[in-house]
C-alpha cells in the first residue's frame, strides 16, 4: 500500500527556536504507543537523555498530524538509537524504515562534523519482537537478553560508515 504523504523533522537543536513545541509532538506519538499501547509506565518514559537528544518527528503531509519518532543520543565512543515509535494504524507504510534512515543519515552527519572519518558504532536496546526489524538495518545480537522496563530486551549494534 502506498504510504500517505509525510515529512521527517529534525526537531531543532537546544537553544534553537521551535524546539519545545515539535519536541512535545514526539513526545505524545511514545505516550500514545509505548505507554497506552505496549502499557510502559508513564512515568519513566521521558527520561535524562530527553532534554539534549536529537529527536526525528514523521508527520503526515498536509495535516502534519505526528504519527511517528525515533531519538538519537551521542555517548563517548558511539551513538544510540531509542524510542523509535509509529502509531499503531500507520505500520507497514514503511514509516519506522525512513526514520531509521533518518538517524543514519544524522549520525554520518554528525560524525563527519566532528572529525571522525572511519566507521561509527550506533547501539539500540530492542524489544525482542523487533529485532529482525533491526536486523534489516544492519543491527547484530551482542550479548544476552536482559530487563529493561520490565520488558526483555537484546543490545543490537550497527557499524556504518561515516564516509557513505
Ligand atoms: C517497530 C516499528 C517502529 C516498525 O514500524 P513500521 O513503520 O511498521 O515498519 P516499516 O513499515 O518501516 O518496516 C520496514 C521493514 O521491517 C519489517 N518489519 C516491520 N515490523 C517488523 C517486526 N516487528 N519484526 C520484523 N520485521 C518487521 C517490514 O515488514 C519491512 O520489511 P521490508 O522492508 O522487507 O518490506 C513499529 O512496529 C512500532 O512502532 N512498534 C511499536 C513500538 C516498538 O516496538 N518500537 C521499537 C522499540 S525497541
Amino acid at each position: 500500500m502506498d504510504a500517505p504523504q509525510h515529512e521527517i523533522v529534525i526537531v531543532p537543536r537546544v537553544g534553537e527556536p521551535g524546539r519545545d513545541e515539535l519536541r512535545q509532538e514526539c513526545y505524545d506519538v511514545r505516550i500514545d504507543v509505548f505507554h497506552h499501547e505496549q502499557q510502559f509506565p508513564l512515568d519513566t518514559e521521558i527520561d535524562d537523555l530527553d532534554s539534549t537528544a536529537t529527536h526525528i518527528l514523521l508527520r503526515l503531509l498536509p495535516s502534519l498530524k505526528p504519527v511517528g519518532t525515533i531519538r538519537c543520543t551521542k555517548h563517548d565512543n558511539y551513538y544510540k538509537l531509542s524510542r523509535l515509535a509509529v502509531l499503531k494504524d500507520y505500520r507497514q507504510y514503511r514509516f519506522g524504515r525512513a526514520l531509521v534512515l533518518a538517524l543514519h543519515d544524522h549520525v554520518k552527519r554528525d560524525a563527519k562534523q566532528s572529525g571522525q572519518h572511519d566507521s561509527v558504532t550506533i547501539k539500540c536496546h530492542s524489544q525482542i519482537p523487533v529485532k529482525a526489524f533491526y536486523a534489516k538495518f544492519g543491527y547484530s545480537p551482542e550479548g544476552e537478553e536482559f530487563d529493561e522496563e520490565g520488558a526483555p530486551h537484546q543490545l543490537m549494534v550497527a557499524r556504518l560508515s561515516s564516509s557513505d
